[in-house]
């Protein structure tokens, strides 16, 4: 089975077109400013001009035509408005045009059912991200939230830290490479809030403390990778206590961070566990987790009449009954 997936919950938008055991094209394209910030209408912009250069690009790269295509999946939420309502009003167009079955995919269970194409069973997830940052896990046929941000999301406060400090977006790996020579450890506020997490304290201390002019940056960075990613672990580790799994999988554009796939690897080593992190091409937003989790779905019996791709900006994961696995 062929399923071509388009993602574009946020500023990235993707194509990607998978077999059951294979990714055969996953390209992208994103939309970057340099203030940050979210953009709601430009991201819907961005897609509308790129949506047909890219499924050209995604056709070419799989070698296949829209009519090899058996399934369009697309991302059906969470995410901004007017993105979403660009990638649901071309995906029914495909869907209408060539005649094929359509799947709307929650974003954020897409980033954890995709590590199955790796042979990943049933994870407990670390979905860390711009934008989001969530744990998150099977249990009783939806996936359930063990804990996410009270606020923002633990790639966005990095990113805001990283500008405050003047060294551009995305802020992530220039942090992670200026956190390698930090020193010594700079108090910051602890993030775990019962079991959800929080990381506007940490961003607020630190700038304060970056702008005494009394510590040095690196030292700064450091603390707030070793502050924030503990939290982080932290609640990662109850869910695994609470739920019993045995498999941890990092998802979402901050799985780049060295440091933060160590932290986990000691802790899922010292449970005796497994610990997965994909390809970064499948870590950060792209159209193959999409298409993955909509060939899954569809292959379990999953169907959407044209009625219910209806965009959903507040998709919650555990609205999503779980049929498929
Ligand atoms: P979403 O819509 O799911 O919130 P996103 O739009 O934030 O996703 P992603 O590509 O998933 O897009 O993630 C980008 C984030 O990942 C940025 O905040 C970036 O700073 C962060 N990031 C990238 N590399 C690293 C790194 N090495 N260390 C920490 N953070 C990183
Ligand atoms: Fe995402």
């Amino acid at each position: 089975m062929i399923v071509l997936g388009i993602e574009g919950t946020a500023h990235t938008l993707g194509i990607g077109i998978v077999t059951e055991k294979k990714v055969l094209a996953n390209v992208f394209d994103t939309l970057t400013t340099e203030k940050g910030g979210i953009h709601p209408k430009k991201a819907a912009e961005h897609h509308a001009r790129l949506l047909k250069p890219l499924l050209q690009k995604a056709l070419q790269t799989a070698g296949i035509t829209m009519e090899d295509a058996n399934v369009i999946a697309f991302s059906q939420g969470p995410g901004l408005g007017p993105a979403l309502r660009v990638v649901a009003t071309a995906a029914r167009a495909l869907a209408i045009k060539y005649e094929k079955p359509i799947i709307g995919v929650n974003h954020c269970i897409a980033h954890v059912e995709i590590t199955k194409m790796f042979g990943v069973r049933d994870p407990v997830g670390l979905y860390v991200s711009g934008g989001n940052t969530q744990v998150l896990a099977l249990e009783g046929g939806r996936y359930r939230v063990f804990g996410e941000t009270l606020d923002i999301g633990i790639g966005n406060a990095i990113d805001t830290f990283a500008r405050e400090l003047g060294i551009g977006f995305p802020g992530g790996p220039k942090i992670e490479k200026l956190a390698l020579r930090g020193e010594r450890y700079i108090e910051l506020p602890y993030a775990v809030k019962g079991m959800d997490l929080s990381f506007s304290g940490i961003l607020t201390e630190a700038v304060r403390k970056y702008r005494t002019g009394k510590y040095r940056v690196e030292d700064l960075a450091y603390s707030f990778q070793e502050t924030a990613f503990s939290a982080l672990v932290e609640v990662t580790e109850r869910a695994i206590a609470h739920t019993g799994k045995d498999e941890v999988v990092l998802v979402g554009g901050v799985a780049a961070n060295n440091r933060l796939r160590e932290m986990l690897k000691a802790m899922t080593e010292d449970r005796s566990i497994d610990f997965f992190v994909p390809p970064y091409d499948l870590c950060r937003d792209n159209g193959a987790m999409i298409a993955y989790t909509g060939l899954r779905m569809y292959l379990g019996g999953v169907r959407f009449s044209l009625g219910d791709t209806v965009v959903k900006q507040k998709f919650r994961t555990d609205e999503v009954e779980v049929i498929w696995n």
